[in-house]
């Protein structure tokens, strides 16, 4: 029987992709080639795995006419035109859940980071500068007694703000839908986004992008927030004007900000690089061997479903959902 093609846009979990060739016929684009051309080589292609930096558009979904699924190696799905998709009856999924607690945790490497100043710490001490104990040395921002502001209070924000508790901190939320049961287990209050702005000391950001939500932290958004506030981002960059964002750090109207996701990622303003109060990580929320493993395995077996005629389990909610017609192109 001729296997069925799969391709996965880049190597990914060596474990899973021995479990995924040895179902499949398994193609990983070669070095130098796009995903796109890879597709537009493979027209038998059943089965695509693709990761959050590959846009897979209404071209290169149309240069598959075989395709079932497109499994993306991430929750966010930004990079997938889902309605597109879903006009060819192409199924999309993700990979919730599983990645919570680890971007949650980074989440809180960088907010403590920011807090506590300790890239800087670290620079200064590799560096020689440690001549001894001083009263004034980096000193950084409480975070107990404070007020953590979870914008988008889902899978992720949730978990964030849960370690908020353990840390002495109240908190605030905003969120598409109200969340009375997190509201009474855990003392989380909801309100708008401006006054969220205005109240908390740390500011974190755990929205799935859409188009609707672009420059949601525009400078009226950053001027709004109090001026030794910490700003944390580890959604997507698109959420974020950089530039208000730089604005604001260079002007000395926020403590700091900590950041996984940048607007034109990978690039990264130079004058972001510049900035002593900002920490910088380089898209690593769900990055642990253990959580990038099992997303790996969980987007193989909706690969494997799919091709086996299933629904798969981990088809996100957008798919199902009714376009009345698919959004224009770009
Ligand atoms: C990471 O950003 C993801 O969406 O999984």
């Amino acid at each position: 029987m001729t296997q069925q093609t799969v391709i996965l846009a880049h190597p990914f979990a060596a474990e899973v992709m021995a479990e995924l060739a040895a179902g499949f016929r398994l193609i990983v684009p070669a070095a130098g080639r796009s995903l796109a051309e890879t597709v537009r080589a493979e027209p038998a292609v059943e089965g695509l795995i693709s990761f959050l930096s590959d846009p897979v558009d209404h071209d290169l979904l149309a240069a598959a006419p075989n395709l079932k699924i497109v499994a993306n190696f991430a929750v966010g799905i930004d990079n997938i035109d889902v309605a597109a998709a879903r006009a060819r009856g192409i199924y999309v999924t993700n990979t919730p859940d599983i990645l919570t607690e680890a971007t949650a945790d980074l989440t809180w490497a960088l907010l403590l980071s920011v807090a506590r100043r300790i890239v800087e710490a670290d620079r200064f001490t590799r560096d020689g500068r440690f001549s001894g104990w001083q009263a004034d040395l980096l000193l950084g921002k409480e975070l107990a007694g404070g007020t953590c502001g979870v914008v988008g209070l889902g899978r992720i924000g949730s978990a964030v703000a849960r370690r908020a508790l353990g840390f002495g901190m109240r908190v605030l939320y905003t969120s598409r839908h109200r969340q009375p049961d997190l509201e009474r287990q855990y003392g989380f209050e909801a309100t708008d986004f401006s006054d969220l702005l205005r109240r908390a000391d740390v500011v974190s950001a755990h929205l799935a992008y859409e188009p609707e939500l672009h420059h949601l932290f525009d400078r009226d958004a950053f001027a709004l927030m109090k001026p030794d506030a910490i700003f944390l981002n580890v959604a997507r960059g698109a959420l974020v004007n950089e530039a208000a964002l730089i604005e604001a750090l260079e002007e000395g109207r926020l403590f700091g900000a900590g950041l996984d996701v940048y607007e034109a990622e990978p690039v990264i303003s130079a004058r972001l690089r510049c900035l002593p109060n900002v920490v910088l990580a380089p898209h690593i929320g769900s990055a642990t061997t253990a959580t990038r493993t099992g997303m790996a395995r969980m987007a193989a077996v909706s690969v494997g479903q799919a091709l086996a005629g299933r629904i798969p389990d981990h088809l996100v909610p957008e798919w199902s959902r009714q376009h009345p017609s698919p959004p224009a192109p770009g």
